[in-house]
């Protein structure tokens, strides 16, 4: 019942019609985490069952950032957690990045979806960047608490959220880039278009993948003090 009251005054009261309606009072990744349980800052908050908050340690030396939760993630409640996730954990691994130092977290925290043909599954769908917009003091909220060394984007989707509508990953990836948020940034492919990559390519995008995670690898470890 808060909730409602909470979301009907903030709408009532002028509010942004984003996620900043529904921030804490307190900037901690667990009062952050159970405010944004009751987001309602877009429409998404209808579409996907929970909210997916970030995962990983307030210390942690990288933030990865992905696109949205997917369907195991919206079901389970936690990020990168079905097929992407997996692969990641792989690519990390060969990477030499531990997770156990990481940051996981999502441009948006709602999964967003429509159901295929004969109503059995559930096809995700982009988010626009309305709904990235109105996540995004989440994540803000994120990178202000946790203050990564290093963010890393997965996929355009995350890349043009984090580092500006301009990035392109296709010519930018695996290269430190300027950021105000961090000492780096990197921009990299989302695991899920590994994934969806046909036949004989597939290794090789896994390959390409893991080697842009190697070069975050390297940059951390040529600028530790
Ligand atoms: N894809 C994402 O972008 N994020 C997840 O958490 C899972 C899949
Ligand atoms: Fe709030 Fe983000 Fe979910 Fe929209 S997608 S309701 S802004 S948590």
């Amino acid at each position: 019942m808060v909730r409602a009251t909470r979301a009907t005054r903030a709408t009532r009261a002028g509010g942004t019609g984003s996620a900043a309606d529904f921030l804490p009072e307190r900037h901690t990744l667990p009062a952050l985490r159970r405010a944004a349980a009751g987001c309602r800052g877009c429409h998404l908050w209808k579409v996907g069952t929970q909210t997916v908050f970030g995962e990983g340690t307030r210390t942690a030396t990288v933030m990865f950032v992905g696109e949205q939760p997917g369907d195991q993630e919206d079901r389970a409640g936690h990020p990168f957690v079905g097929p992407s996730g997996r692969l990641l954990d792989g690519a990390l691994e060969r990477a030499g990045l531990d997770r156990g130092d990481a940051y996981v977290t999502n441009a948006v925290k709602h999964f967003k979806w429509v159901p295929d043909g004969t109503g059995k599954r559930r096809i995700h769908k982009t988010p626009n960047a309305s709904e990235v917009r109105a996540c995004h003091p989440w994540l803000d909220e994120e990178i202000a608490v946790v203050k990564p060394r290093v963010i890393v984007a997965l996929g355009a989707t995350a890349a043009k959220a984090v580092f500006g509508p301009q990035t392109r990953v296709t010519t930018q990836r695996g290269k430190p880039l300027r950021t105000p948020l961090a000492e780096a940034g990197f921009a990299t492919v989302h695991p899920s278009a590994v994934l969806r990559t046909p036949g004989e390519l597939r290794a090789e995008a896994e390959q390409a993948f893991v080697d842009d995670l190697k070069k975050v690898a390297r940059y951390l470890a040529r600028h530790t003090e």
